[in-house]
């Protein structure tokens, strides 16, 4: 396989087009097939990728790991904690070291108004490729699989209706990352989005705006609305899902008036039967058991929430093996 995106930084993809996106994915689908049939994938022999984490994750640090082993690389997990950069080194000079010692660097950075920041600045200074594996704005690895398994589903995304809806959660304030990226991403395959929240968890105005651009350029659409019975009315794909309000309050604490003002939003059967008779439950994990969603929901006959999890492997495999080439 070629490294026919060599040296790319994968910190959004807003930042990749569309037809490069479709190749992402044709790569993904070839090395999902070669992993479950066995067959050997050694494209990235004696290859390095530093995995940089300044904060707890299960899938995106094992799809990383597992997944550059099995291209025939290796992978270092990096606790940012225990690197220099706890004593305050700059981006720059981790990206100028890094480089030189291997082939890629993925971190996953999601302080607000800081992360993208910190990508960008390694961007500029490191001469190998930069992996986002989440931001305070996106999250394109997360993004890539869930588009991966939606095409499993449906090859033709062209006007499904992918409601991506805020669900009340307590167990930390988590980025916006997640909705962000799907409300950009999917209506330039087509589909028509709606995003449902209550009042005060607003993504930026400039996300939203960028959002209706890319669905006027490619025939989808963004519907924003406070009404989540709305977004699950007639929808194909339901994303319910706990977002923190960090636009409008930069505070890191996690329970407050407003979060508690929207304990009724949950995902429930209820709701799901709202929706089309085959809609698919989908979540990037992990999920707040019994406060975002039911058992019966999240472990019911409408969930892919392992399909997708999986797709994070092979998404993961595709970005690594088209981005890090040699040096
Ligand atoms: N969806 C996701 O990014 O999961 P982790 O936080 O476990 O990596």
């Amino acid at each position: 396989m070629k490294p026919l995106f060599k040296g790319k930084h994968f910190i959004t993809l807003e930042d990749w087009k569309k037809s490069e996106i479709d190749v992402l994915l044709e790569t993904a689908k070839q090395l999902k097939h070669d992993f479950l049939h066995n067959q050997p994938t050694a494209y990235l022999t004696n290859k390095v990728a530093f995995l940089m984490f300044f904060e707890q994750s299960t899938r995106t640090r094992n799809s990383m790991e597992a997944g550059i082993a099995q291209l025939g690389g290796t992978g270092i997990f990096l606790d940012t904690s225990k690197m220099q950069i706890a004593h305050g080194e700059s981006a720059k000079d981790t990206a100028k070291i890094l480089s030189s010692y291997g082939h890629g660097i993925a971190c996953r950075n999601c302080f607000w108004e800081v992360g993208n920041k910190y990508l960008r600045e390694m961007a500029e200074n490191a001469s190998v490729p930069i992996m986002n594996l989440q931001c305070d704005l996106y999250h394109p690895m997360q993004g890539l699989a869930d588009l991966m398994t939606i095409q499993e589903v449906w090859p033709d995304t062209r006007r499904l209706k992918v409601s991506i809806i805020w669900a009340y959660a307590t167990t930390h304030k988590k980025p916006i990352s997640v909705p962000l990226t799907q409300i950009l991403l999917f209506p330039r395959y087509g589909m028509d989005v709606t995003i449902a929240y209550p009042e005060g968890y607003d993504l930026p105005e400039w996300a939203f705006q960028k959002a209706r651009q890319n669905a006027l350029e490619n025939g989808g659409s963004l519907t924003i609305t406070h009404d989540q019975e709305a977004a699950y009315r007639d929808a194909d794909v339901v994303i319910p899902k706990n977002w923190g309000s960090w636009v409008n309050n930069p505070s890191s604490d996690v329970i407050d008036e407003l979060l508690e003002r929207g304990k009724t939003w949950k995902c429930t059967t209820q709701r799901m039967a709202l929706a089309k008779p085959g809609v698919k439950y989908m979540h990037a994990l992990p999920a707040d058991r019994g406060n975002e969603v039911e058992d019966a929901v999240i472990d019911g006959p409408h969930s892919i929430i392992y399909q997708e999890a999986e797709n994070r492997l092979h998404t993961a495999k595709a970005v690594m093996a088209l981005t890090m080439g040699d040096k």
